[in-house]
């Protein structure tokens, strides 16, 4: 196995911090990874905020659902979806461009998840651990004052890095779904009832019906029907209010 498909497989999230910095040399490498990313027509439609600001690592990590871990982080990105830099160069240029749409809110914001995930994998290869913050997507009316970002800029997704300490490197990495249940040959095969089960009790190691059932009960009022989840639903849409 080569060491690239070696480390995509091992990659976890870390959360707890080394008092470690991150060197300016290897945050430009990893800086240059994210932007050496393919991109739609190479338009590369994304910003990349770099928060080094101790007061604004503290706010986003109260914004972004009081995970406390992001304000102790060595290097927090924004990596924005940007359609306006191109809108600008239009208009400046006298093309008098149509609004921007939602096909161009969704394609900047392709292109910076994945700008995203190269800096992930390139920080993993130096040995920085990472973890995406998607609450990033709530309270669009603070994070847009806080970042100060205009219209056309979407923060897709917040990524803070740090050294791992010695227990995120022991930490078991979360089990995922088998390929069977993800991959479908040539066209979209529905899930059934049996089907879900067998995939979620597999990859939670339930040995029982009643533990899936029980912990899809849990997930369900943690995630899906969380305040989080709600604020965020909340949020972009008024984010899509740009768009639409
Ligand atoms: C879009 C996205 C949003 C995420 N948001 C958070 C978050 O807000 N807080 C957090 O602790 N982890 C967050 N994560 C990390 C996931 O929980 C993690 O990737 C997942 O549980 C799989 O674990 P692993 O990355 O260790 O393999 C997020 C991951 C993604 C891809």
């Amino acid at each position: 196995m080569n060491n690239t498909i070696k480390e995509l497989l091992e990659r976890k999230s870390v959360r707890v911090f080394l008092e470690k910095d991150i060197a300016e040399d290897d945050k430009q490498l990893i800086l240059q990874c994210a932007v050496n990313a393919p991109s739609a027509g190479n338009q590369q439609m994304y910003r990349i905020i770099d928060v080094t600001n101790q007061e604004i690592k503290d706010k986003l990590s109260v914004l972004c659902d009081n995970q406390s871990f992001i304000s102790q982080a060595k290097m927090l990105l924004v990596f924005c979806g940007d359609f306006r830099k191109w809108y600008d160069a239009f208009k400046y240029t006298g093309l008098n461009p149509r609004s921007v749409g939602v096909g161009d809110l969704i394609l900047a914001i392709e292109d910076s998840l994945i700008a995203a995930q190269n800096a992930v994998s390139a920080a993993w290869s130096l040995g920085i651990g990472s973890c995406y913050i998607g609450d990033i997507l709530e309270n669009k009316e603070e994070i847009k004052k806080l970042l100060k970002l205009p219209d056309y800029v979407f923060p897709s997704t917040l990524v803070v890095f740090g050294y791992p300490t010695a227990q995120q490197l022991e930490r078991l990495k979360p089990k995922r779904e088998s390929l069977k249940y993800l991959v479908c040959e040539n066209e979209y095969k529905e899930y059934d009832k049996e089907m879900l089960k067998e995939m979620f009790m597999d990859k939670q190691n339930f040995k029982n019906e009643e533990e899936y059932l029980n912990w899809l009960k849990r997930f369900y009022e943690r995630k899906y029907n969380s305040s989080f989840a709600k604020e965020m639903t909340r949020s972009i849409r008024e984010y899509l209010k740009e768009y639409l």
